[in-house]
């Protein structure tokens, strides 16, 4: 019986993440974001309390480029005109490296062999353009918010390209990443791309009572409206593609745990 799940779980892990359908710039190719062991991949939908800090991430195949830079961008913030949402950019990252050797991966999508990108020590530009902070939809309609990365090729990138990332970082909300890359001469260059969900319990909340939001207010504090069911209920479900849900959760002193008991097999 375990020895078919893990089967079943590396089966899953052929098809895996891209940036969902209608957004652009778009990408066929899996990009793989891991959390602690949780890989929401593909449109899973996964409890915000295991993406507080930042993931790492990777790619199936070695890329050969020298320099990668990752975007985070929420596209289901809310606005005062329901069902109208924008944008917020969660996280940008440049000057990454390609490993040479891939690092096994044990996810709750299954076993993953991936090439991670990593900051390259060796150059100044280790700090991010625009530093993690993780999901927290607001009690707001949308309640689940999807979280696209996108991978994109910066080998060769100029000076004014990297001045063009640095100022668009500057503003989060309305973060239009098509935008972004032409500014930076980056059009096109689009490697791999990941989309997940996290989605706050609800209520909704009327709008005026509803201000305190983090994904609403537009604010990186990425505090403040929260629902008050994080825990036992919500652990890693699959969405859309995202083949299955191993292990049954458990709960321990409000942190949810799932998956790795099966796959510690
Ligand atoms: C890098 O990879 C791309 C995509 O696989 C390929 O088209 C390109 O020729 C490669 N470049 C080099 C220098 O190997
Ligand atoms: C991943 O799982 C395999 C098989 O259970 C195990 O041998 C390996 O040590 C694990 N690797 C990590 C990094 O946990
Ligand atoms: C750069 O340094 C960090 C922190 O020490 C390390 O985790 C990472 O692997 C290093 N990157 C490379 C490409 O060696
Ligand atoms: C905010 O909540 C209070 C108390 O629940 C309620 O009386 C008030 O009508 C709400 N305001 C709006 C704008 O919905
Ligand atoms: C993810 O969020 C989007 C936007 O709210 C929603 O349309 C979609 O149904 C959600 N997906 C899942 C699997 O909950």
């Amino acid at each position: 019986m375990v020895s078919k799940c893990l089967a079943a779980l590396v089966a899953a892990a052929t098809v895996l993440a891209r940036t969902p359908a209608g957004f652009t710039p778009s990408s066929g190719t899996d990009l793989i974001v891991e959390y602690n062991g949780f890989a929401p991949l593909n449109g899973a939908v996964i409890s915000r309390t295991v993406t507080t800090s930042q993931p790492r991430i990777g790619t199936l195949a070695r890329l050969n480029g020298t320099s990668y830079a990752v975007m985070m961008i929420d596209l289901d913030i809310p606005t005062d005109t329901p069902p109208q949402t924008n944008t917020l950019l969660h996280w940008m990252q440049a000057g990454l490296t390609p490993a040479t050797t891939p690092t096994q991966l044990n996810t709750t999508s299954g076993l993953i062999r991936a090439f991670l990108l990593l900051p390259n020590n060796a150059t100044a530009d280790t700090d991010a353009i625009a530093p993690y902070f993780g999901p927290n939809p607001p009690a707001r309609i949308p309640l689940s918010h999807r979280y696209t990365q996108i991978l994109v090729d910066t080998s060769g990138l100029t000076a004014q390209g990297t001045q063009a990332l640095r100022t668009a970082a500057v503003t989060i909300r309305g973060f239009d990443a098509g935008a972004v890359l032409a500014a930076a001469g980056l059009e096109g260059r689009i490697v791999a791309g990941n989309s997940f969900n996290v989605t706050n319990p609800g209520p909704v909340m009327a709008a005026g009572n509803a201000t305190r939001g983090g994904g609403g207010g537009g604010g990186a504090s990425g505090t403040g409206t929260r629902g008050g069911g994080a825990g036992a209920s919500q652990t890693v479900v699959p969405g859309v593609g995202a083949a299955l849900r191993p292990g049954s959760g458990f709960v321990v002193g409000g942190v949810v745990v799932v998956g790795m008991v099966m796959l510690g097999l």
